[in-house]
């Protein structure tokens, strides 16, 4: 773990150990007042290195700037007292004060507060998460139009942005350095598009892809991912790195030999092992290249590793998955199934979607393959208004 992610996990660790120490005595306890402060002075140091902290829970786990807690103890009573508000997502904000941490230890420490709502203040920001299916349990996802899937132009990306981005993947075929500013600007460019037109922008904004390795591919990767993190609350850089990550989540194909990924027939053995090879070789490459955030070199590597560790690289015991490799595992099925394979046509909506939920629990994280189909039923719900 790398020092700024440290001084993050202890921060909250010492938030979580107050908070825990409160509800058991008071507020007014010279332990709880001990522990507060040192929350306190740990979450100030923590964002001064990250401009700001978020928490999400989901289920009943905690994950703190999108990586699992490096502890355990009071996690699962901290994650029941957000649930039990109702809380999906706590923002900490550089500049917070004491008193602002206080009065989030002693609300959550409260015994009464389960019932009663907590409202944001000026650094810190909570959010609910929305992970219940519709009214009736179930979802109907349709397509809007006989003919079924639509080829959807990305007409609002500039086109010199996606000629760059198509430039840098075709420099990195041809072997040379990696131009990550490029791609930090699209990510960008995505994000302020979604923030001017909102939910309904992804409709429009997914395009056809071709080949499941192609910048189309990735794009369509990185607009689901942003979809799915947003519902999530989340936010800042965290945001942007897991659109660095989907856009860079299948760098390792770029290696693969051209024939082998688009071969019609059975894979040997060996090219399927070269295939399998993938994630390990984008990680490696990701590491070299300056300026590719971490989250993209692990979401590399655990793409395909799936919810249950039935997928590829193997993971040794007790390895726990991040989470945004595993929202990038949704957002990449679901844009391989809508696309046009050698051997297959591209799935239509409603099957993509009762798949997803078969595999909800297998492959995918079960709330957050519950989450992805809340985000597609609104955007297609966006479409057929528009
Ligand atoms: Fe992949
Ligand atoms: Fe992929």
């Amino acid at each position: 773990m790398d020092s700024e992610n440290l001084v993050i996990q202890e921060s909250i660790r010492s938030l979580l150990s107050a908070t825990a120490n409160a509800a058991l005595y008071s507020m007014g306890h010279p332990q709880v007042a001990r522990l507060a402060e040192s929350a306190y002075k740990g979450i100030s140091a923590a964002l001064g290195v990250s401009p700001q902290i978020s928490l999400t829970v989901i289920e009943d786990e905690l994950v703190i700037n999108g990586e699992p807690p490096s502890f355990s103890l009071f996690l699962n009573r901290f994650a029941e007292m957000l649930a039990s508000r109702g809380i999906g997502h706590v923002k900490l904000v550089e500049g917070l004060g004491r008193e602002e941490i206080t009065a989030l230890i002693a609300a959550l420490a409260s015994q009464e507060g389960a019932k009663t709502a907590l409202s944001s203040s000026e650094h810190i920001r909570f959010g609910r998460v929305e992970l219940l299916e519709g009214s009736n349990g179930e979802y109907s996802v349709e397509e809007t139009g006989a003919a079924g899937r639509r080829e959807i132009p990305l007409r609002d990306m500039p086109a010199e942005e996606l000629a760059r981005f198509t430039e840098i993947y075709e420099a990195l075929r041809r072997k040379q350095k990696m131009k990550v500013a490029g791609i930090v600007e699209i990510v960008s460019a995505f994000i302020a598009a979604f923030r001017r037109e909102g939910e309904s922008r992804l409709v429009t904004a997914t395009m056809r892809s071709d080949e499941e390795y192609t910048f189309t591919h990735s794009a369509n990767v990185c607009i689901l991912n942003l979809a799915q993190a947003m519902s999530l609350g989340i936010e800042g850089q965290m945001l942007h790195d897991i659109g660095m990550a989907a856009m860079l989540h299948d760098i390792g194909k770029l290696f693969i030999p051209e024939e082998i990924l688009i071969k019609k027939g059975k894979l040997t053995p060996r090219e399927f092992s070269l295939l399998e090879g993938h994630p390990v070789r984008g990680a490696r490459h990701l590491l070299e290249v300056p300026g590719v955030p971490r989250l993209a070199v692990v979401t590399a590597y655990e793409h395909h590793m799936k919810h249950d560790f039935s997928g590829y690289p193997k993971a040794p015991d007790g390895w726990r998955l991040n989470l945004c490799s595993q929202i990038t595992m949704i957002s990449d099925f679901f844009d391989a199934m809508r696309t046009r394979r050698p051997y297959r046509d591209p799935v239509d909506l409603r099957t993509i979607v009762s798949q997803i939920r078969e595999r909800a629990g297998s492959d995918f994280h079960p709330l957050l393959a519950r989450n992805f189909l809340n985000v597609l039923k609104r955007m297609v719900e966006a479409r057929r208004s528009s």
